[in-house]
C-alpha cells in the first residue's frame, strides 16, 4: 500500500523536495549589502532568484548587470542575470510565485534609540498579501529577541494556515562583514532557527544548498539573540579599549604596542583596537536594539549605555588630539587646514553610515578649521551644509595637519608622511615608521 501522508508532512515534504533539487523559486526582499550577495549566492547554487526591492534604481541596475555592492563583482552578477537566474523587480506580485523569502530590510534605530521596525512591517504587509501555503519566509534583518514570533508570525498568520505545517517562518542572523576577502556569505556559518521544529529543519535545508557551514538553533528568539550577542560583544570591547586608550593618553602611554604585546597571550585574550568611533549599521546601532527590549523586561542594560557612552565620545578625543597637536605648534584649529584621509566608517569599503569621519570633519568644522578629505572609495559627500569633491592624495601634504580617520589599503602611507607636516594617526596605520611628525590616537 503506497504510504498516506498528513497534510503536514505532504506540504512540508513538496517544499524540502523543491528545495532539495533546487526547483524552489527563490525569492530576496531588500537587494542591499546583505540581500544581493544573498541572491547571488542562491542562483550560482543554481536557483531561479528574483530580488525585490522598492528602490528603482537598484533594481535597473541589478537587471542591467551592474552590481553597487563592493563585494559582488558585476562580473560575478551580470552572467547570472543574463542567464535568467537572478532578476529583480520592485513589484510584490512577485511573492505569489516564490517558494522561499527571505527579507534583508534596514532595521535603522529611531531618533530616540527605538527599534524603526517600519521596514519589515511594510515588506511582510506586502508578503502576507501574496504568499502561498508552501512558503518559507526567513527574516535576516537584525532585530530584537521576540521579533519573528510576535511581528512577524502575527501579520503572516491567515485563518486555516498553521506555522509549521502550511508555511515555515525562521530567523537567521545576517553576518556578512563588507570588504572582508576572507569571509563571504558562502563561508560565513549561518544561524537559523524557527517557529516551530519542521520551521527550523526547513530554513536549515535551505541554507545548506547554497551555504558551506548552517548551524540550527531551536527557536527564532535564539537566532535573534545570537546577533545581538555577537555585535554586543564587539562593541563593549572596542568600549573597554577606547577607553583604556584615553587612560594611556592621558598617561603617554603608546596604547597600540600595549595592544600587540597583550595579543602574544596565547589564551584569554582577544585584540581590539581604539579608534575615532563607531560606523557602519551594526554595531552602534544592534546593541540598541537588545537594550530596548530588555528594558521592557525591567533590565538596564548598563554594559551597552556605558560602552555607547565612551564609543561616542571617541570623535571628541579624536578631534582634541588634533587641536593638541597644532597647538603644540603654535597653531590653532580656526583657520588651519586639516585634510581628513579616509571618511568611509572602515577600511576598503564605499560605506559612508554613521561614519565617525563625518563627526570627525563637523566638529573641526565648528572649531573653524578649513576640512578637505581624500577617500578613493567615496568620490563626494554631503554633510549638512558642507559638500566636498574627494581630493586626490597626493595633495594632502598641503594641509597643516592630516589626520587618518580611515585606514585604507589604497593610500600611500610612506608618500603620506614624506609630504605632510603633521600627521594624527587615530587607526595606527603609521605602525613601523617614527617620526615627530606622527601623533598617534
Ligand atoms: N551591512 C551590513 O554589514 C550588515 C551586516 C549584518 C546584518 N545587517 C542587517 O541586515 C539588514 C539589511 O542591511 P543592509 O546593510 O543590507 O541594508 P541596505 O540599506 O544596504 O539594504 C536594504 C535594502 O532594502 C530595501 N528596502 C527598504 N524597504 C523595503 C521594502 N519595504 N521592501 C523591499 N525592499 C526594501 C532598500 O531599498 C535597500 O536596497 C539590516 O537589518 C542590517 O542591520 C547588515
Amino acid at each position: 500500500m503506497p504510504e498516506v501522508q498528513t497534510p503536514t508532512e505532504a506540504t512540508a515534504h513538496m517544499l524540502a523536495e523543491k528545495i532539495r533539487t533546487h526547483r524552489a523559486r527563490v525569492g530576496i526582499v531588500g537587494l542591499g549589502y546583505v540581500g544581493l550577495p544573498l541572491a547571488v549566492e542562491f542562483a550560482n547554487a543554481g536557483f531561479t532568484v528574483t530580488g525585490i526591492d522598492i528602490s528603482e534604481g537598484k533594481v535597473e541596475r541589478v537587471n542591467a548587470g551592474d552590481s553597487y555592492v563592493g563585494d559582488v563583482p558585476s562580473a560575478t552578477l551580470a552572467p547570472l542575470v543574463e542567464s535568467g537566474k537572478l532578476r529583480a523587480t520592485t513589484d510584490f506580485a512577485a511573492v505569489a510565485e516564490l517558494d522561499t523569502i527571505n527579507i534583508c530590510v534596514p532595521t535603522p534605530l529611531r531618533k530616540t534609540k527605538d527599534p524603526d521596525m517600519s521596514y519589515i512591517v511594510s515588506s511582510c504587509q506586502e508578503i502576507a498579501k501574496r504568499f502561498h501555503p508552501g512558503t518559507l519566509v526567513i527574516l535576516e534583518s537584525t532585530t530584537y529577541p521576540g521579533t519573528t514570533d510576535e511581528v512577524v508570525l502575527p501579520m503572516l498568520s491567515k485563518p486555516g494556515l498553521e506555522v509549521g505545517r502550511d508555511f515555515f517562518l525562521c530567523f537567521s542572523p545576517e553576518r556578512v562583514d563588507p570588504g572582508n576577502p576572507k569571509y563571504q556569505t558562502v563561508n560565513i556559518p549561518k544561524v537559523v532557527g524557527g517557529c516551530t521544529p519542521a520551521c527550523s529543519e526547513m530554513g536549515r535545508l535551505f541554507y545548506a544548498q547554497a551555504l558551506e557551514h548552517v548551524v540550527p538553533v531551536s527557536s527564532t528568539q535564539v537566532a535573534e539573540m545570537v546577533k545581538l550577542l555577537e555585535n554586543t560583544f564587539r562593541m563593549i570591547n572596542i568600549g573597554l579599549v577606547n577607553e583604556i586608550a584615553m587612560m594611556c593618553g592621558r598617561m603617554g602611554i603608546n596604547v597600540w604596542e600595549v595592544i600587540d604585546a597583550a595579543a602574544t597571550k596565547p589564551f584569554g585574550f582577544m585584540p581590539f583596537y581604539p579608534g575615532p568611533g563607531l560606523g557602519g549599521h551594526c554595531i552602534p546601532i544592534d546593541p540598541f536594539y537588545l537594550s530596548w527590549k530588555t528594558k521592557q523586561a525591567g533590565i538596564e542594560a548598563r554594559f551597552i549605555e556605558l560602552a555607547g557612552y565612551i564609543n561616542g565620545q571617541m570623535p571628541h578625543f579624536a578631534v582634541e588630539k588634533v587641536q593638541d597637536a597644532l597647538n603644540d605648534r603654535g597653531k590653532p584649529v580656526k583657520g588651519s587646514r586639516i585634510h581628513i584621509m579616509g571618511v568611509a566608517y572602515k577600511k576598503d569599503i564605499d560605506d559612508l553610515r554613521e561614519s565617525p569621519a563625518l563627526d570627525v570633519m563637523l566638529l573641526l568644522r565648528r572649531r573653524g578649521a578649513i576640512v578637505s578629505y581624500s577617500d578613493p572609495h567615496v568620490p563626494s559627500l554631503k554633510l549638512d551644509d558642507f559638500r566636498a569633491d574627494a581630493m586626490p592624495e597626493s595633495r594632502a601634504g598641503e594641509a597643516d595637519c592630516v589626520v587618518i580617520v580611515t585606514d585604507h589599503s589604497a593610500f600611500d602611507y610612506p608618500g603620506l608622511l614624506e609630504r605632510s607636516c603633521l600627521i594624527v594617526d587615530t587607526r595606527n596605520a603609521l605602525k613601523g615608521f617614527s617620526s615627530p611628525k606622527i601623533v598617534r590616537l
